[in-house]
């Protein structure tokens, strides 16, 4: 029977009842459940709208029925509602009257809001676990390849030399700024709305700061129709996920270019690649595929969350009972990645020799000989000028920068010397750029040793 039942004639129609339930997905928040349960009711009993005693007995079934749940001799029943009818049957099924006092100055509006901030922050604790590991194998790796030289791109186009440590950097710096919305996400959701009840509070004589620090939060919210009625939490830790699985996107991306023939920079171990059905020679990047596809699918719950909120009145909308298959789905999604992704990056061979070598075609260093220019005093819009129709004589008579004789440099421009060749060497292209952010060696060395330092003072 329904708890609600009281005010109907007829039991739900199965088709509905089934349509209306939520126990198949919010059953996950059982421990969250519980905890809010027992929260309020020792609340309720210090602030004397229950008995001290009645209040310890409903604390004791409480923890009973979580024991239980651990120890299989209970399970959660597919038929219930949701879990908070489940929890509270379960109850009143073991205390009687006892049990049915724990509603008092409650609704399943205040307490689902609770449940889900309690459940999504340690999700949020858990995502940034994970990236701080994902960031320090970066780390680790741009250490150890600090000085080995590959083109940068723009336009997918060779423009000018980096080193395989400094690009892994710059996805360092993305998962650092992904951890940081997850941490200010975690901070916003950090309130609690349990005392809001159903949306407009109660008479009981509650606490709600009580509440809120027996349950570890930052504090009490402040309006009790926003506290039962928005889902912003929900909203910005999808966009925050979205927005690191579009950084995971991208570099799986690179990862799959990478692996290719074509340019062959990396090669992942065989625990992370799998075989074609047909094609005897091939290893395939699928981790990095599917990565990339899951974006989507995190892209998707983000708009789903958007799309359900955007046209709500206030208060709390059954509409809003979407949110969590939405938002626990995009958690998932960036765990399981993340959980895949970073033992696939530490275990990835990196073929130097052939960034290198793709370095140094592409006329990568042209930047560079135009700057040569500009030492010798040109300005830097005729030095650039000199340098293109260099590079065009170059392509033109099969040569590069690098074999082109110096007679020929010196028709150009006379200010060319021989130290033109130290100058656009690849090796000296990357160490000179020592600008703050730079590609040079021991920046990325500086760079890693700050972000693994952040990752420590934070662990
Ligand atoms: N299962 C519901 C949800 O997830 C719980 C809140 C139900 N409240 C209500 N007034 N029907 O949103």
């Amino acid at each position: 029977m329904k708890l609600w039942a009281g005010r109907f004639h007829k039991e739900l129609d199965k088709t509905t009842d089934d349509f209306n339930s939520s126990i198949s997905f919010d059953s996950r928040m059982v421990k969250e459940d519980l905890a809010g349960s027992i929260a309020h009711a020792t609340m309720l009993g210090e602030c004397g709208v229950i008995t001290q005693e009645e209040a310890a007995k409903i604390c004791g079934g409480l923890k009973g029925i979580l024991a239980d749940l651990e120890n299989g001799s209970l399970s959660i029943d597919e038929n219930a509602e949701d879990i908070h009818t489940f929890v509270e049957g379960e109850l009143t099924k073991r205390l009687g009257d006892a049990g049915k006092r724990l509603h008092t100055a409650r609704s399943r509006n205040d307490q689902v809001a609770v449940d889900l901030r309690l459940y999504l922050k340690k999700e949020c604790a858990e995502l940034r676990d994970l990236l701080s590991g994902l960031t320090a194998v970066l780390c680790k790796k741009a250490l150890q390849y600090k000085d080995a030289v590959m083109p940068g791109y723009t336009h997918m186009q060779r423009a000018q030399p980096v080193t395989f440590g400094h690009h892994l950097l710059a996805y360092a710096e993305m998962f650092l700024r992904d951890a940081g919305r997850l941490r200010d996400a975690a901070k916003r959701m950090d309130y609690c709305p349990l005392g809001s009840c159903a949306l407009a509070g109660t008479t009981y004589p509650i606490d709600r700061e009580r509440t809120a620090e027996l349950l570890g939060f930052a504090g009490p919210t402040q309006n009790s129709l926003d506290g039962v009625s928005d889902r912003d939490f929900c909203m910005e830790l999808a966009a925050a996920i979205s927005i690191c699985m579009v950084h995971l996107s991208r570099f799986s991306e690179e990862i799959v270019l990478w692996c290719s023939w074509e340019f062959k920079f990396i090669e992942l171990d065989d625990a992370f690649s799998t075989g074609s059905s047909i094609m005897p020679q091939k290893k395939n990047p699928d981790i990095a595929e599917l990565v990339r596809g899951k974006s989507g699918r995190a892209i998707g719950d983000m708009v789903t969350l958007f799309t359900m909120m955007k046209g709500l009145p206030l208060a709390y909308n059954k509409d809003m009972q979407e949110d969590k298959e939405a938002v626990f789905d995009a958690a998932d999604t960036l765990k399981l990645c993340l959980k895949t992704f970073t033992p696939m990056l530490s275990t990835m061979k990196v073929l130097t020799q052939n960034m290198r070598a793709a370095a140094a075609k592409g006329f990568i260093n042209a930047t560079d000989c135009a700057d040569y220019l500009v030492g010798r005093g040109l300005p830097f819009r005729t030095a650039y000028r000199i340098t293109g129709e260099i590079v065009a004589y170059c392509v033109e008579n099969g040569l590069t920068l690098e074999t082109l004789p110096l007679e020929t440099y010196r028709k150009f421009n006379e200010k060319f010397g021989k130290d033109i060749y130290g100058a656009i060497s690849l090796e000296h292209c990357v160490n000179g750029r020592k600008v703050l952010g730079g590609p040079a060696p021991e920046n990325v060395e500086a760079q890693a040793n700050r972000i693994l330092n952040l990752l420590g003072a934070k662990a």
